[in-house]
């Protein structure tokens, strides 16, 4: 194993895999062709959203969506999940053998207390929901959704969840959000990826680590959640490495330069600011992953320019 990846000890499981979520013409030619890595040297676990034979699989999946974007009013409709993310896209995520669930891990995520809501009331025996996840081959633990865009080369990144969420600090494994996108953006060969996340999210985090963060949107009243940062990252596997080593991003301080004005992650008027100065082509605007990863989620962050624009 990568000796990066110590803290995520988890990763060493036999019992643990990646998955590939993806109808059969939406499979990535090459997968992991493009971004040089050795993280992910096993073969995925890949399973068809158009098989009905995998509804149990597709079901746990959205359990564990609706219950980690519950708190934040932005469980996705079981439509969406299928109109927007798996026809169009792919979902590619962590999951576990039955066998290896612990005893907390079995409770939080027990089909029996959550069961995936908004489904079809199913008739036949085969596509009832399962009651015990022993009825699975394997239990997503986490999901990362992605949708090619219309602009060529560019992905939209679209749900990030995971069971850490949900569990108590001591339980959780580290880094799984994280490796959770790492595997989907290298699996797919990503190379430009765009995201929304709310101001303030500790998502921040994660997103801040695949590449220079640039806003292209800091104020989205088209959003049910206006308060959200919409972001573009050129995928960079250097810099996914500071998420485990906490090192400082030395080429994004050479390239950027702080403009000495912030972002208030708690001050609507500060973020309409930075809109219009993206709006007026003042832009463009980048945040320091390292800052973002030291201080607080409410804390004011840094608003760097490209130096060549000084
Ligand atoms: C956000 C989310 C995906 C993160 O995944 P995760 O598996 O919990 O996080 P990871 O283990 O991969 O990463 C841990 C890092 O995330 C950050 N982090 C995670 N939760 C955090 C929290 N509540 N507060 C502050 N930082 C947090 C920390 O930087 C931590 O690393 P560090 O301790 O070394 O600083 C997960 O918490 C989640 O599913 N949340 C609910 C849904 C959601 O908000 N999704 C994001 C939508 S854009």
């Amino acid at each position: 194993m990568n000796e990066l990846l110590k803290k995520a000890s988890w990763m060493n499981s036999e019992d643990i895999k990646p998955y590939v979520f993806v109808r059969h013409e939406n499979k990535i030619a090459q997968p992991g062709s493009f971004h040089r890595l050795d993280w992910f040297p096993q073969n995925p676990i890949i399973k068809d959203p158009l098989d009905v034979r995998e509804i149990a699989f597709a079901d746990r999946i959205y359990s564990l969506e609706e219950r980690a974007f519950g708190p934040s009013n932005m469980a996705m409709p079981r439509w969406v999940f299928y109109d927007c993310a798996v026809v169009p896209g792919f979902v590619a995520g962590f999951a576990i053998k039955p066998r290896a669930l612990s005893k907390i891990l079995r409770e939080i995520l027990d089909p029996k207390k959550f069961p995936a809501t908004g489904s079809p009331i199913r008739t036949s025996k085969v596509l009832k929901e399962v009651e015990s996840l022993d009825e699975l081959d394997w239990v997503p633990l986490s999901l990362f959704i992605i949708i090619p865009t219309m602009h060529k080369g560019e992905w939209a990144a679209h749900n990030l969840c995971s069971v850490n969420s949900l569990l108590p600090k001591e339980e959780q494994l580290y880094g799984l959000g994280f490796m959770s996108k790492a595997f989907g953006l290298w699996y797919a060969n990503v190379q430009q990826c765009t995201g929304m996340t709310q101001w303030g999210s500790p998502a921040l985090k994660l997103h801040s680590h695949y590449g220079h963060l640039e806003v292209i949107g800091a104020y989205a009243p088209v959003h049910s959640h206006a308060k959200t940062i919409t972001y573009r990252v050129q995928v960079n596997t250097h810099c996914w490495e500071k998420f485990f080593n906490k090192e400082p991003d030395l080429a994004f301080l050479e390239a950027y330069g702080s403009t000495d004005e912030y972002i208030d992650p708690q001050s609507e008027s500060s973020m309409l600011d930075l809109q219009r100065k993206i709006e007026s082509g003042q832009g463009p605007f980048f945040l320091n992953t390292g800052e973002i990863a030291q201080k607080d989620l409410n804390e004011k962050l840094l608003i760097y320019r490209s130096k060549l624009q000084f």
